[in-house]
């Protein structure tokens, strides 16, 4: 099937190259020239697994192509809008602007019979304001929200443990929703369900989907504020939750809390769209979400500066990690990021490493201090704090390998992800979030 992916970001840039994987033919178009030319070479804009291999693969089949002309899109029989949504300067609701001006941009090459399949997370009641300028040519516009995880966006592009597909109630609507199930005949054969609904339902789902996720991160380091309080450990709690087949014991790792690029703007974004509705009420507990969330970044500075004796001043801190998660380099909105540079404003000697994302981080925060190795950062150090879970700082690292390193054996793990017991048995003082 011919496709077009509109913007080429994370989402964009993975859909495009999956979808050209399984077969299709693709143009993905986006406007940084930059961004074009290297994926049209084969080279991945950031750092995804997998991706790279798929766009040289799909590139060198000639079935996956990239253009910064949106009328290369002329043709397709699907056109996916895959552009952000960030959150509006001084506010919490979503911008839209990349949006409409994909749809301003594609509007003159759709031809009737086309179909738009937005991908985007928007807040409810986008697509019906959409609907008419699209439908003025004779295309259909249906949601198809993403729900991919960074760092597992191709396999989860490729085989999504769901397909949903808002579609508008007329013939169109229907046609839309069989060439969509053609499109993903792959993962539906492999058993993916494929949900039809509404257009407003499809896109809530995206947004009820997010608001759960970071509720239930949040419930648990709420019960981590309070184990620390009581003297319990959250880890074995969240343990014995998740053996409740109702509640599960994914998406209740306690630590310092969520990032990234869309669980903090799409909760937001998602109060504000239900304040706009009317019902703010019936989501004032996401503002609850999201301040037991930044609580968390506060108290893994606490707990470094209670460590090294009240001051850290001039005190020289290694950083574990720096994304907003391991096996990516994004750093947007990093809790990571954020206890370093709260760190170094009280004057501490924060050295950051990361395996993939210390080039973002230091364009992004000169003014830290950065290894690429790990144990370069850990030299010297005073005090310890992991704060992205990469397997180089959960796993590969021992207590006795970071005490031959270090000046103080002061770890706070930020993530609860590492053996509390073998770290003190080593000499080390560990401090976890909620752990005894
Ligand atoms: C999320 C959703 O999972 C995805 O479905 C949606 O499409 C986009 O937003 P992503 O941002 O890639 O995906 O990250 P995710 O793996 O969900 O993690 C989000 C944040 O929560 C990370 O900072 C992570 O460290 C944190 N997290 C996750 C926890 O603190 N505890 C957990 O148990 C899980």
């Amino acid at each position: 099937m011919r496709m077009s992916v509109i913007g080429c970001g994370y989402l964009g840039a993975v859909h495009a190259a999956a979808m050209a994987s399984i077969g299709h033919d693709v143009i993905g178009i986006d406007v940084d020239a930059g961004k074009v030319a290297a994926l049209a070479d084969g080279v991945a804009p950031f750092f995804e697994p997998q991706l790279e291999e798929l766009l040289q693969e799909g590139v060198a089949s000639g079935r996956l192509r990239f253009s910064t002309e949106t009328a290369d899109a002329a043709g397709a029989a699907v056109h996916f809008l895959a552009v952000g949504t960030p959150q509006v300067a001084g506010g919490h609701a979503a911008d839209l602007r990349f949006v409409d001006a994909a749809v301003d941009a594609l509007l003159p090459h759709l031809r009737a019979g086309d179909v738009v399949a937005g991908k985007s997370t928007v807040p409810v009641g986008t697509a019906a304001r959409l609907t008419p300028r699209i439908a003025q040519t004779g295309a259909a516009l249906v949601w198809n929200p993403e729900f991919l995880r960074e760092g597992w966006a191709v396999h989860d592009t490729i085989m999504p443990d769901r397909l949903v597909v808002g579609i508008p109630q007329t013939s169109a609507g229907e046609e839309a929703a069989a060439l969509l199930r053609d499109a993903y005949a792959p993962a539906i054969e492999a058993g993916a369900p494929f949900l039809v609904t509404d257009l407003a339902t499809a896109e809530l789902v995206k947004g009820a989907a997010n608001a759960f996720l970071a509720t239930k991160i949040s419930f648990i380091n709420a019960m981590a504020e309070i184990a620390e309080a009581a003297g319990a450990d959250v880890t074995l709690l969240a343990d014995a939750l998740g053996h409740d087949t109702r509640i599960g014991r994914r998406y209740l790792g306690s630590g310092i809390g969520f990032g990234g690029g869309c669980l903090p703007k799409d909760i937001r974004a998602f109060a504000a769209r239900a304040e706009e509705l009317g019902r703010g009420e019936a989501v004032g507990f996401l503002r609850e979400v999201d301040g037991i969330n930044l609580r968390r970044r506060d108290r893994a500075v606490q707990l470094v500066v209670d460590a090294l004796g009240g001051l850290v001043f001039g005190r020289r801190v290694a950083v574990l990690g720096a994304a907003f998660k391991p096996f990516s380099d994004d750093i947007r909105d990093s809790p990571a990021l954020d206890v370093a540079v709260r760190l170094r404003g009280l004057g501490a000697d924060v050295v950051v490493t990361d395996p993939a994302a210390l080039e973002n981080a230091a364009a992004a925060h000169p003014q830290l201090g950065y290894a690429p190795h790990r144990d370069d950062a850990l030299r010297d150090a005073d005090a310890v704090v992991i704060v992205t879970e990469w397997d180089q700082y959960r796993r590969e690292l021992t207590p006795q390998h970071a005490g031959s390193l270090v000046a103080g054996r002061v770890i706070v793990d930020g993530r609860n992800c590492l053996d509390a017991a073998a770290w003190r048995a080593a000499g080390w003082q560990y401090h976890g979030m909620g752990r005894r």
